[in-house]
């Protein structure tokens, strides 16, 4: 049986949805989310080890549960990957963050989660994922004046469309045998910078700074992990660290070329509402 964990998930669902209309495996996947409420579902809560039961499962595709301090992060994926070692899962594809991201705190759990697979005895496979042009819809949408304020600076993105992560990921996760041991970077083939972006929604381009987007992201709803999060986010994006393409990885495993990021963006930020 497969689990796909974190389903209700942005990325979770959109692998779920097309898991559950794959041919030949109608009742080999199940779907594990915080709160199940649909067919197939179970409850998969990586904050409750002790709930944690994955008998019978053989091939796990852990979705990182990434918000959180790292701590917290680290405790989750940890827990996912004991209770795999102690059920017997043979095989754990995880979905982590592209190498390119490495100057990102939030980085630091991704990396500590495949070192926890390669210590073990599991199969194991990387799905190192790109910053999705969904994230860049969100962060880089235009205000009610029409203008983009994010700071990207002069910098561009490698941005990929959640939709292309979500089909390699099921796709690997129904054949992990010829994927073990396997660490796949999956980016856009198309860097995005500020003023392409903004050609894309008619918005102008006018970056403002890495202060003041700390200032506007720490309002009183924000968690205080947020604020440096989505800081370094558009930091690294500036300081040109995300803007490098596919080589073909993504290409490959999808079998055609990738979704065009910049599409998604566009839909993405006039989804946003402003
Ligand atoms: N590459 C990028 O641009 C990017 C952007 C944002 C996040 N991410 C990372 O990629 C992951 C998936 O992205 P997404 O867009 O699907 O994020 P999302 O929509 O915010 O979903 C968060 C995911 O974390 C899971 N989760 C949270 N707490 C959990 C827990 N205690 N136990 C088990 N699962 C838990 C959720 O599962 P349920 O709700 O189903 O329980 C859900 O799948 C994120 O969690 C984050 O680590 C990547």
């Amino acid at each position: 049986m497969l689990l796909i964990t974190g389903a209700s998930g942005g990325l979770g669902s959109l692998i779920a949805r097309r898991a559950a209309d794959h041919p030949g495996h109608p009742d080999g996947i199940r779907f594990g989310t915080r709160a199940p409420d649909g067919p197939g579902q179970v409850r998969v809560d990586f904050d409750d080890p002790d709930s944690l039961d994955f008998t019978g499962v053989d091939t796990l595709l852990l979705i990182s549960a990434g918000y959180g301090e790292d701590d917290r992060v680290i405790a989750r994926h940890g827990a996912a990957v004991s209770a795999a070692e102690r059920d017997g899962v043979r095989h754990v594809v995880y979905t982590s963050l592209t190498g390119a991201g490495d100057h990102l705190p939030y980085a630091l759990p991704h990396r500590w989660t495949e070192r926890r697979l390669r210590g073990s005895a599991l199969a194991w496979t990387v799905l190192r994922n790109g910053l999705y042009a969904e994230l860049l819809g969100a962060l880089a949408a235009p205000g009610p004046d029409g203008v983009i304020t994010a700071p990207l600076g002069a910098g561009r993105l490698a941005a990929v469309a959640r939709e292309d992560l979500a089909e390699v990921a099921l796709g690997v996760a129904l054949a992990p045998d010829a994927h073990a041991g396997q660490v796949y970077e999956l980016v856009g083939d198309r860097p995005l910078g500020g003023a392409e972006l903004a050609a894309a929604v008619g918005a102008r381009y006018a970056p403002g700074s890495l202060a003041e987007a700390r200032t506007a992201l720490s309002g009183p709803d924000a968690a205080p992990f947020q604020p440096p999060m989505l800081v370094t986010t558009y930091s690294a994006i500036a300081a040109g660290f995300l803007d490098t393409p596919d080589t073909g990885t993504l290409r490959r495993l999808l079998g055609r070329s990738p979704r065009p990021a910049l599409e998604v963006y566009a839909k993405t930020a006039a989804a946003s509402g402003v």
